[in-house]
């Protein structure tokens, strides 16, 4: 079912329901942060095992500040990247709105403040915070497209529908709640770029699971992948970059990393859909080439 507008969405959040809904990164699939019913209804239909934390999205940053103990080193990385594709782990608010489920249990949330305007329209409308993993079945690929949205539950959860993606590509995550700047997950906003603002380069995260989405396979199409392919051998298909001769597709023919990223799941799903191995050419490691390389290499892991 396609949703009309963000006032419609809203209801349905308002009324404890789920939909799904546009961001500039990918499609999330969205409830009231404090709903615990509603983000319960989220884990089942994704199929989520529950220790995997949400990331609670915001209106603005006074509303992030009744979530997450905001200190002055966040404050800095939201003024330079907030509404935007950064999300920021931090101690949690003594009381904040957000149900204990949507936490997994952990002392810190995860923040963000979307810049999408339909999903900004939807936070305003519901006035509270919601909770919005990405909207595809556990473990598969993030949805870039109401499409993909239809097709990963079947058309059984409502989707507003905001165009494709622009990043096409999740979120980065730091942990500004660990001694030292963190970044847990590679995304749309480059390290570098946030490394600037920081004054000094991010830390690797320590092990363990500290994002599930660091599970070794994750974001993973039914085909086999093969990874820094110069050409296709046998039956596969190959998704080139940079103008790759003979790909059956290419997440950027002029090499540009930004298209890249914008591509790099709706190809994979469109290849996917064909029953070949893909192939996947050499990318940049540069700029967004780590969280392109990060996604890839997650996808091509043997499936736990
Ligand atoms: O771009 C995005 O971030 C998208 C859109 C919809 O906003 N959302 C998204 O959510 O990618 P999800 O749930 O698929 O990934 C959130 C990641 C998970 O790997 C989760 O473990 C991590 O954020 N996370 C959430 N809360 C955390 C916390 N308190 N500490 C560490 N990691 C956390
Ligand atoms: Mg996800």
């Amino acid at each position: 079912m396609m949703l009309q507008s963000a006032a419609e969405a809203a209801d349905i959040l308002k009324s404890g329901g789920i939909c799904a809904l546009p961001t500039e990164t990918v499609y999330g699939l969205a409830a009231l942060a404090s709903d615990g019913e509603a983000v319960a209804r989220i884990y089942e239909t994704k199929g989520r095992p529950s220790f995997n934390p949400l990331i609670v999205h915001c209106a603005n940053l006074e509303q992030a500040g009744q979530v997450v103990k905001l200190d002055h080193c966040a404050t800095r990385q939201a003024a330079a990247f907030w509404p935007g594709a950064l999300t920021i782990v931090l101690e949690a608010q003594d009381a904040p709105p957000v149900a204990s489920l949507a936490a997994a249990g952990l002392a810190t949330l995860a923040v963000r403040v979307p810049a999408h305007p339909l999903m900004r329209a939807v936070i305003e409308a519901a006035g509270a915070p919601l909770v919005a993993p990405s909207a595809n079945r556990s473990g598969r690929l993030s949805p870039t497209t109401a499409a993909h949205v239809e097709e990963e539950f079947g058309g059984s959860v409502p989707v507003l529908d905001g165009g494709p993606c622009e990043a096409g590509i999740e979120s980065t995550i730091i942990s500004l709640a660990k001694s030292r700047p963190t970044l847990l997950r590679p995304g749309a906003i480059a390290a570098r770029d946030i490394e600037a603002r920081l004054g000094h380069p991010l830390a690797a995260p320590s092990g363990g699971i500290e994002a599930p989405g660091m599970m070794t396979s994750h974001y993973a199409p039914n085909a086999h992948l093969r990874l820094n392919a110069e050409q296709a051998e046998g039956d596969e298909l190959l998704l080139g970059f940079g103008g790759s001769p003979g790909a059956a597709m290419d997440l950027a023919p002029d090499g540009d990393l930004r298209a890249a990223a914008a591509n790099l799941f709706s190809m994979l799903r469109e290849l996917d859909t064909k029953s070949q191995p893909i192939a996947v050419a050499p990318i940049p490691h540069d700029g967004l080439g780590q969280a392109i390389n990060d996604r890839l290499t997650r996808a091509a892991a043997p499936r736990g």
